[in-house]
């Protein structure tokens, strides 16, 4: 039998992601539904250990489905990495009677979860990241609000681009994951599309491909380049000097972070916040939940972490075909 829940906290961690907020609400309806209390852990980890904790009420979270950012706040902390910080971490939960807590981030997030599952604090973890980088999920808060974001972005790039018939070198979010960069390539039809995964530093390649475009008769050549890879106003110095067409560089930064989600952000975030809680009261710990070839599931946090993914070939095959 299954202890009963009577509070959990819920927090945001790592970089923000629109959606998180309609992620809290659910979070904080689905746990007063059940007759649970609900405690908001302000700037993650960061203010667990700082005990920045706050009652939470359904009114603590009206007006924010359609606001991006955290509400919550987040923050980046090392000290919750620690074996220390970890154990103080649960001592504080258990001092304000935190039985358990749904952490909202990504893989990072998702191991400081683990280990204080493992000191007895039931955790589950919400995929909250525009990256699209968590293993064990199809889908990930933020990505859709992120991607249409940036699609928009490129396409008044594009615009100029084609009217002074330059190069255009466009940089998005993605340090690691070429996922931003896939699919904004795809969706504003790019020349060229480089991701940290498969890029292989082969400027010249780049270049020929620049100069064969614009003797085929292209106006404008647009790439995206993926932040992970990075350098953009030297590549762009670069291709310009070798090609003799002016070339320019834009980083779309952190805007792709912020701006009000999409119904698809608000939608997944809202299911999986609530479902988040299901499992809570259900006395489950040590789980993610993810949305995987169409449905709703949850996995062990140690073996969602342990999967990998990578950017599907097909779909990269398909966006360099849709180029040339
Ligand atoms: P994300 O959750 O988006 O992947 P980070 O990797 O920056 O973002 O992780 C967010 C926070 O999660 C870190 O600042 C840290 O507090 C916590 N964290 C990351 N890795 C671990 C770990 N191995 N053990 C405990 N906590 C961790
Ligand atoms: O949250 C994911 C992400 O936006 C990555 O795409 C990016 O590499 C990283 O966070 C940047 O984080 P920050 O600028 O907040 O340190």
């Amino acid at each position: 039998m299954a202890k009963t829940v009577k509070t959990i906290g819920v927090l945001t961690s790592g970089g923000d992601a629109p959606g998180m907020n309609a992620a809290i609400r659910a979070v904080v309806r689905a746990a007063i539904a059940k007759g649970i209390k609900v405690k908001g852990i302000m700037r993650g980890y960061a203010g667990l250990l700082q005990e920045e904790i706050i009652d939470m009420e359904s009114t603590s979270v009206s007006d924010t489905i359609n606001r991006g950012g955290t509400i919550l706040y987040t923050a980046r902390c090392t000290e919750f990495t620690t074996a220390e910080g970890q154990k103080q971490g649960a001592e504080i939960c258990h001092k304000h009677g935190i039985d358990g807590i749904v952490v909202i981030g990504g893989d990072g997030s998702f191991r400081g979860a683990g280990k204080l599952s493992a000191l007895g604090v039931n955790t589950i973890g919400v995929p909250g990241t525009i990256d699209l980088d968590i293993a064990c999920t199809d889908y990930t808060i933020g990505f859709d609000t992120a991607v249409n974001t940036a699609m928009d972005a490129i396409d008044k790039v594009r615009d100029t681009s084609t009217s002074h018939e330059r190069c255009s070198i466009i940089e998005v979010m993605g340090r690691h994951a070429g996922y931003i960069a896939l699919w904004c390539g795809i969706a504003n039809g790019a020349e060229d599309i480089l991701l940290p995964e498969r890029y292989d530093g082969n400027e010249q390649m780049l270049i020929n491909r620049i100069i064969d475009n614009r003797k085929r008769g292209k106006k404008h050549n647009i790439i995206i380049n993926a932040e992970g890879i990075g350098h953009s106003a030297s590549m762009a110095r670069r291709i310009e000097a070798a090609t003799g067409i002016e070339t320019r560089a834009t980083i779309l930064g952190h805007m792709q972070r912020g701006g009000t989600p999409t119904c698809k952000d608000r939608v997944y975030a809202t299911i999986m916040g609530a479902k988040a809680v299901e499992l809570l009261a259900d006395g489950k710990s040590n789980r993610v939940m993810a949305y995987k070839n169409g449905n709703y599931v949850d996995f062990d946090i140690q073996e969602a972490l342990a999967m990998t993914k990578d950017i599907p070939e097909d779909q990269y095959d398909i966006s360099k075909m849709m180029s040339r």
